[in-house]
């Protein structure tokens, strides 16, 4: 069941999407280019910081990913504390534990180094030390590290390993509850990163199905803030030069992962994506991508990518404008190809995308007997987001048995 009827759902979510125009754009001092992370401690030292804390994952650590950043460090002669535990999707627990080592060590800003995950684990850290009294479990929501009266949080430095959340450049971490079976989403300006290292070499290493689910997810970002109603002119600069910097070089980066100039380029799609997303929100794709990928532990981008172009028909003539004019960006297009036609010849890009790097087109874990439920996730999630057309119950029935294959 819908939580509100349509036309007052439509009402809500074009209220919504005006409203983003009164929200300030967030801004963060950007450190890029290959090498860059060995900047990282000198820039560190310059805001005054003493001690900061690495929040990152064991596998990175074990593959030595890190070993520039310490090495760094040391030339300098600073110290730091290392938090390593952070889980795929990071937990109440993992944040708890940080916190615990950032107040232990006298930590004075954190690092987040990694996907996702460890980025926004770092960011909720941060949050959490000026709300002492809230755990991490309180401060799912909005505006609860900002509200009633903004603390100065510590500096919070991004440094993504992959090329696909946007993490970096988002206002928001998502953490699991795994005892109670719930993830909580924190959505916070506070919590926006004061400064992000984009050092495409962190990259290299990545293999190619993860290269490719990644990227799959920063093409999502930026669809999805173009054809939703929040978009805007400066939103859309950015979704237009990043799907074109994704078609371009995906090949590239799957082919030789260690082309660095494919990898910057695929770098930079990701951060625009991040930006895209804080400006335009997403539309239906990713509250599918997020309940299936909890549901079937599956992971975000493989999901991601067999149901953007499900979910991309279901839109029909809602979003012809926009993906026509997609199809023309990446050069798909014919002159004498009307909207429709355009439209379709995109979203068959993604699913030749898709197929050409091993991403399935259906999700044959799914079940109808979860379908219901899937439904109910999906209509709340999307609340507050501005999609093109609403979804209802048989909308998303019929979309899932599609997936289902
Ligand atoms: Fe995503």
């Amino acid at each position: 069941m819908m939580p509100f009827r349509k036309p007052l759902l439509k009402a809500l979510k074009t209220t919504l999407a005006y409203s983003m125009y009164l929200i300030p754009p967030q801004t963060s001092e950007l450190l890029q280019g290959p090498g860059s992370v060995k900047k990282l401690p000198a820039l560190i030292k310059t805001q005054g910081i003493r001690k900061p804390l690495i929040v990152t994952d064991s596998i990175l650590m074990e593959i030595r990913l890190l070993d520039k950043l310490f090495a760094a460090f040391d030339e300098i002669g600073m110290s730091y504390a290392i938090y390593d535990g952070v889980q795929p999707n990071p937990s109440v627990d993992n944040i708890e534990d940080a916190y615990a080592l950032y107040l232990k060590n006298g930590c004075d800003a954190v690092i987040g180094f990694g996907g996702g995950s460890s980025m926004d684990c770092a960011k909720v850290v941060a949050g959490r030390v000026v709300r002492p009294n809230l755990t991490a479990d309180k401060l799912g929501g909005y505006f609860k590290i900002m509200l009633p009266i903004p603390k100065k949080v510590p500096r919070i430095f991004a440094v993504p390993t992959t090329s696909g959340t946007g993490a970096e450049t988002t206002s928001a971490g998502v953490i699991t509850d795994p005892k109670k079976n719930t993830k909580y989403t924190i959505n916070d300006f506070m919590i926006h990163p004061h400064f992000i290292i984009l050092d495409p070499e962190l990259t290299l290493g990545l293999p190619p199905f993860l290269t490719t689910i990644t990227a799959i997810d920063a093409l999502s970002h930026v669809i999805e803030g173009y054809i939703g109603s929040a978009h805007c002119q400066t939103s859309d600069i950015y979704s237009e030069v990043a799907i074109r910097m994704i078609f371009d070089n995906i090949d590239k980066v799957n082919k030789n992962g260690k082309d660095i100039v494919a990898r910057s380029q695929m770098m930079m799609a990701s951060y625009y994506g991040g930006i895209v997303l804080n400006r335009s929100l997403t539309g239906y794709v990713h509250p599918f991508a997020h309940k299936i990928g909890n549901m079937y532990n599956l992971p975000h981008g493989r999901v991601i990518g067999a149901v953007m172009p499900a979910v991309f028909d279901f839109y029909g003539k809602t979003v012809e404008k926009r993906l026509a004019r997609l199809a023309d960006i990446i050069n798909i297009s014919h002159p004498s190809m009307s909207d429709a036609q355009k439209t379709k010849a995109f979203i068959e890009a993604i699913r030749t995308m898709n197929q050409a790097y091993g991403i399935d087109a259906t999700i044959p874990e799914l079940k109808e007997s979860d379908f219901k439920e899937i439904a109910h996730s999906i209509h709340w999630e999307c609340i507050p987001y501005p999609v093109p057309k609403i979804m209802d119950d048989n909308d998303i029935f019929r979309l899932l048995r599609v997936l289902k294959g």
